[in-house]
């Protein structure tokens, strides 16, 4: 052990060295416990400060929806473009590989289908099974201005209560009924209110004319959903104005699971995202990509 006598306890302990005290920079979140931005870390990038959230769990109420009738064909080749999925327990368990070793962000509300009141919701999963499963964030719709707002609201905060206790992000959804304008006076209602009440980050709509009020606006990160199935360069496009105005990243389906190529565009929405690639060349790329396949 000579050279451990030979070192000075100066050297050994670093005296000279201030003690670091590490900031957490995902928008909001600094003040969360340790578990809970360690979860935050297996979906937002830590050097993008970004995520492309898969999303897979429309099924939880529309069924076999186009494109994912068969998840582990169509789904599972997928995971290694994802920072993130977002599904239900069921499909969790019974299709995705336990290897997947990213976040996790686990679909918590349902119980209407297609058929009924969509906004008729309801906690779907405990927070105790989330934490078996090893989730980094449950997902609750939110429905401001529905017929059933304040329950809808209250599930959300009862999962954040649960959420804090075992250190368990809750990813506000804010659902829009038919009736509701996604417009940013709406947007900037419903992502506030998610965020005011507990919910780490935010998922809502993209809108042309004043999103980046929407995320000045709300004081922790947001998401944009995908919609509707888009032609390609216009998803990217969206994408490209959603990052440009201040979004944290997408949880991206239908335009992802319902292209021509799925795995040409989930890398190309990647290069806008964490590369700050313009939504041109990104399509350039997906028609490499394409045509490669
Ligand atoms: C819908 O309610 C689901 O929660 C989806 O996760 C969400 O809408 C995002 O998927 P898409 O990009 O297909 O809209």
């Amino acid at each position: 052990m000579a050279d451990m006598e030979g070192m000075s306890e100066a050297k050994r302990y670093h005296l000279d060295v201030p003690a670091q005290n590490w900031s957490y920079a995902l928008k909001g979140c600094n003040s969360l416990d340790w578990g809970m931005k360690n979860r935050l870390a297996n979906i937002f990038n830590p050097v993008s400060g970004k995520t492309v959230m898969l999303a897979v769990d429309h099924g939880y109420f529309m069924g076999p929806t186009t494109g994912l009738e068969r998840m582990d064909v169509t789904i599972v080749p997928l995971l290694p473009y994802a920072d993130t999925l977002m599904c239900t327990r069921g499909i969790l368990r019974s299709t995705i590989p336990a290897e997947f070793n990213r976040g996790v962000v686990l679909r918590a509300s349902g119980g209407p289908s297609i058929l009924k009141e969509l906004s008729d919701e309801e906690i779907a999963v405990d927070m105790e099974d989330a934490l078996r499963l090893n989730a980094s964030a449950v997902a609750v719709q939110v429905f401001i201005g529905g017929p059933f707002e304040t329950r809808s609201v209250h599930n959300m905060t009862r999962l954040v209560d649960k959420g804090l206790r075992y250190g368990m992000p809750v990813l506000g959804v804010t659902a829009v009924g038919k009736e509701l304008t996604r417009d940013a006076q709406y947007l900037r209602l419903a992502t506030r209110i998610c965020a005011e009440l507990g919910a780490a980050y935010v998922k809502t709509y993209y809108c042309a004319e004043g999103f980046e009020s929407v995320t000045a606006s709300c004081p922790v990160p947001i998401v944009i959903a995908g919609g509707k199935k888009l032609p390609e360069l216009e998803a990217l496009q969206m994408a490209e104005r959603a990052i440009q105005e201040g979004a944290a990243g997408v949880d991206m389906g239908r335009n992802i699971f319902q292209s021509e190529a799925p795995a040409a565009m989930i890398q190309a929405v990647r290069k806008v995202v964490h590369e700050g690639w313009s939504a041109a060349h990104a399509f350039q790329f997906f028609e490499e990509e394409r045509q490669k396949a």
